[in-house]
């Protein structure tokens, strides 16, 4: 955790890294888009923070003045480590990202649909005849990490060490330059021994595919093959188990959303959409590269803007309620996934994944709570979601 000064003025000194907005941000960023829609601070060398939905539209959107060079605000600028097509800008951003969609289309996805049932089946088997569990460990945090693993052709046991190397890289990185630059080194070294057997003996998995891909008749440089792969297997892994955690922490504690959803499962794919919006887990940032306005507030180059697509995604100017949680929300037009050309392309699978993980769970244990003596513990920084979920079940 942080141990800067206190937030003295949330429109001119905010901190994303701040415990009040790791808890709890809705209230804070509500209250700035009435008062102060482009939020600014001194701290981490100059940010802005757009809370309009049209204004975090017009940043993405935006590849002119906005760079992904830089994507994570970090109190020291770590060196850029190229991870294409999400730190990518025109013209190299399209073919690095076209190379990777064929793995990710709706037909690809619905492949591993029966692994992903198979892996949430297990996982409930093992908590299933106790009182409770811990729906973020036991449950959220090893859904996507076991099915990324299977379609990279990884053994799913290795779980634990993604998961560290995330931690490291996401957050702790933040903070500790040397942490994140040992998190790198690792990645680098584990990726390349198994780009290495899959030069001699090829699979069908995500990892032979991309060492045999091809842009514009060119393998993929080292570096960029490096690069995409720790993009790919981040990007999966903690976004989905957050947006997991924060399905089950909102049905913990909606009986009538829980109810509903179990008695007609029919209704989970519009709940998807819905938690995805309300809890939107990811926030990205970009460099400013070229003076501009945005909502009338001059962006300097070389600061960065925290494009913070869940607080678009509770703009009352765009949804509804928009701090009500509806299962049942018709219109539903959420920028969970991003806006413009980064926009994800795990998204079909991320759906896929949520989707299962609630079907499998309601079928078997339809009625939980959150555990009254247990702490629930958030994420900070780019990704957002339930760390610690105690539930306990019946
Ligand atoms: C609920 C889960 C997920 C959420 C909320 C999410 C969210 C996002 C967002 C907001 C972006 C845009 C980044 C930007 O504008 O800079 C993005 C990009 C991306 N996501 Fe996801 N994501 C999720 C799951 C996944 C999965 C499962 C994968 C793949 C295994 C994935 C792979 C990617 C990649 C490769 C990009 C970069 C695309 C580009 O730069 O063109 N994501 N994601």
């Amino acid at each position: 955790m942080s141990q800067r000064p206190p937030v003295s003025d949330w429109s001119t000194d905010f901190d994303h890294l701040d415990p009040r907005w790791v808890e709890n941000p809705y209230p804070i960023w509500d209250r700035l888009r009435d008062e102060c829609p482009v939020a600014h601070t001194a701290r981490y060398r100059g940010v802005y923070f757009p809370t309009r939905f049209e204004d975090v539209r017009a940043v993405a959107y935006d590849t002119e003045h906005f760079s992904s060079r830089r994507i994570i605000v970090r109190d020291t600028p770590p060196p850029r480590i190229p991870a294409p097509p999400i730190t990518s800008d025109p013209p190299e951003h399209r073919p690095a990202k076209t190379v990777l969609l064929p793995v990710f289309t709706p037909d690809a996805i619905r492949r591993h649909e029966p692994r992903a049932r198979d892996i949430c089946a297990r996982l409930i088997d093992r908590f299933a005849g106790k009182g409770g569990c811990d729906a973020a460990v036991e449950y959220a945090q090893e859904i996507p990490v076991r099915l990324i693993a299977h379609m990279m052709g990884l053994p799913e046991e290795e779980g634990d060490r993604f998961r560290k190397w995330i931690h490291e890289i996401l957050e702790a990185g933040i903070t500790e330059p040397a942490i994140l630059m040992k998190a790198l080194g690792e990645t680098a070294k584990y990726f390349q021994a198994e780009i290495e057997k899959r030069r001699a003996a090829p699979g069908d998995d995500l990892i032979s595919y991309l060492v045999n891909a091809k842009i514009d008749g060119v393998p993929l440089g080292e570096d960029h093959l490096l690069g995409s792969l720790r993009l790919v297997l981040i990007a999966g892994i903690d976004t989905t188990w957050s947006a997991i955690g924060a399905c089950f922490w909102h049905l913990a504690q909606h009986p009538e959303d829980r109810r509903r959803l179990a008695a007609d499962p029919a209704l989970i794919p519009t709940a998807v959409e819905e938690f995805l919006r309300a809890y939107a887990p990811v926030t990205m940032a970009r460099e400013v590269i070229k003076e501009t306005t945005i909502g009338g507030c001059p962006f300097k180059p070389g600061e960065m803007v925290l494009l913070s697509f869940p607080a678009a995604n509770r703009d009352p100017a765009v949804f509804a309620d928009a701090d009500r949680v509806m299962i049942d929300r018709k219109e539903n037009r959420h920028a969970a996934f991003g806006l413009g050309i980064h926009r994800c392309i795990g998204s079909n699978l991320a759906r896929m994944e949520i989707a299962v993980a609630l079907q499998e769970w309601l079928a078997r244990i339809p009625e939980f709570r959150l555990d009254p003596a247990a702490n629930v513990t958030w994420s900070e920084g780019t990704v957002r979601g339930p760390r610690r979920l105690p539930v306990l079940f019946g």
